[in-house]
């Protein structure tokens, strides 16, 4: 077998892993989600909830992927030979291919809304044109998936995260210049406790595992093809705060504008794929460019987030089948294409598996990895492979260990219990 594939470097590593927790869940998913749950209030606990919850997690699934050196599963069975850990595996390998499921299909709204803003026809609603547009972004990704680590995600994932700040501040700086942007302002920064609900905090942690891309083995993967050398501390604190950095922006981009458009931003899921086309229509010439502006960033920003997913059952289907990386790439496709098929044409499934993937799945797959790494593999190897062997984050490890051990385990459970008993 070839010689398994690295990143080229510790940024290569870092700019992948931003270009997969920054997505969708940043500009779709988070400004609804904060509009349901009482703006800046929600802001607060999502901030909190990325620190102490996804972090620890985050750095669990490098630790396993890194000393692992290869997939969720193929990792946890060379850790833990012989042992039950590798169900955590089997969780991790099967969420991706729901979630790609739908999140192709998503994604396949920002071709279809893209293309509106060049003159094509496109309707979300039409069962034709979602298969379609969700067929073009399933095969923009086998593509470059295909084309390997280095030479695909690597090289398409580290022009592409400058260029979407850039884009994404952009817009974001046009939004804040609206007549009537100012409520929107008020709305982000000033904080409504009023509307955030228990719910409101388990939205959160959802939120935080979606974005982050935890829970399915992404980063684990990604991880695994860090060199020996590289910083997983640097490496976690920096996608972090990219992913959280980008998704504020983001809600400066948008929600401004929908206040001054006079509408409000509580309203779920149509908000980018509804409220914002009209928004845009009401500005003339300059919406028009802010759309093309808009629906691009939205759509590389896909498709950086759907190839590190696609990787994973890849990578799954490469190891354990032993088929060559084209055939992996091309059944993991048709099967995740197949998936997406079913979820065009039933709405209700859509949201079914969002909800399922956000607030059991990912949560599950990521309470698995910390535990395994809290509690199976021994502290010497855990600080061993946080602190590259006792040369770097020596004082930062007890923290650390101590949330992998038992904060981030406990904080899901409790939500998992709430959400149970609700
Ligand atoms: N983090 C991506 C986003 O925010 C979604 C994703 C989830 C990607 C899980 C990979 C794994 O859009």
């Amino acid at each position: 077998m070839a010689e398994r594939e690295n990143f080229g470097g510790q940024l290569a590593v870092i700019l992948a892993m931003a270009g997969s927790a920054i997505g969708l869940g940043n500009i779709w998913r988070f400004p609804y989600i904060m509009g349901e749950y009482g703006g800046a209030a929600f802001i607060l606990v999502y901030i909190v909830a990325c620190a102490v919850l996804a972090l620890p997690i985050f750095f669990a699934e490098s630790v396993i992927g890194r000393r692992g050196r290869s997939g969720a599963l193929g990792s946890l069975r060379s850790l833990a030979p012989g042992s039950a850990w590798k169900f955590v595996g089997y969780v991790a390998t099967f969420t991706p291919f729901i979630l790609l499921g739908y999140y192709s299909v998503v994604g396949g709204w920002s071709v279809g809304y893209f293309a509106n803003t060049v003159g094509l026809p496109f309707s979300r609603f039409n069962p034709l044109h979602s298969v379609l547009a969700h067929t073009i972004f399933m095969g923009a990704t086998a593509v470059i998936v295909l084309l390997g680590v280095k030479n695909g995600i690597e090289k398409f994932s580290k022009p592409a995260i400058p260029t979407l700040f850039a884009l994404i501040v952009a817009i974001a700086i046009y939004g804040l210049t609206l007549p009537g942007a100012g409520e929107g302002v008020r709305y982000l920064v000033r904080p409504d406790f009023s509307k955030l609900s228990a719910e409101g905090v388990a939205a959160a942690m959802g939120q935080a595992f979606f974005s982050l891309s935890l829970g399915v083995g992404t980063i684990l993967i990604y991880a695994s093809y860090s060199k020996k050398e590289d910083n997983l501390c640097s490496i976690g604190t920096g996608t972090v705060t990219a992913d959280l950095l980008f998704a504020i922006i983001a809600g400066f981009a948008i929600i401004p504008a929908v206040f001054a458009a006079g509408i409000e931003p509580g309203m779920g899921p149509g908000l980018v794929f509804e409220t914002l086309p009209y928004v845009f229509s009401t500005m003339g010439l300059a919406g028009g460019i802010v759309a093309f502006l808009f629906f691009f960033t939205l759509l590389i920003a896909a498709l950086t987030s759907s190839i590190s997913v696609l990787e994973v059952t890849v990578a799954y289907v490469q190891e354990e089948w032993g088929l060559s990386r084209k055939n992996a790439t091309l059944v993991s496709s048709l099967i995740i294409w197949a998936v997406g098929v079913v979820c065009c044409l039933s709405g209700h499934t859509f949201d079914f598996m969002d909800n399922i993937c956000s607030n059991w799945l990912m949560p599950l797959g990521g309470l698995g990895f910390t535990l395994f790494v809290g509690w199976r593999l021994s502290r010497a190897d855990v600080r061993d492979e946080f602190t590259n062997g006792g040369t770097i984050n020596r004082r930062l490890f007890p923290a650390v260990y101590f949330l992998i051990r038992y904060v981030a385990p406990v904080g899901i459970i409790a939500i998992f219990l709430w959400n149970l008993f609700q």
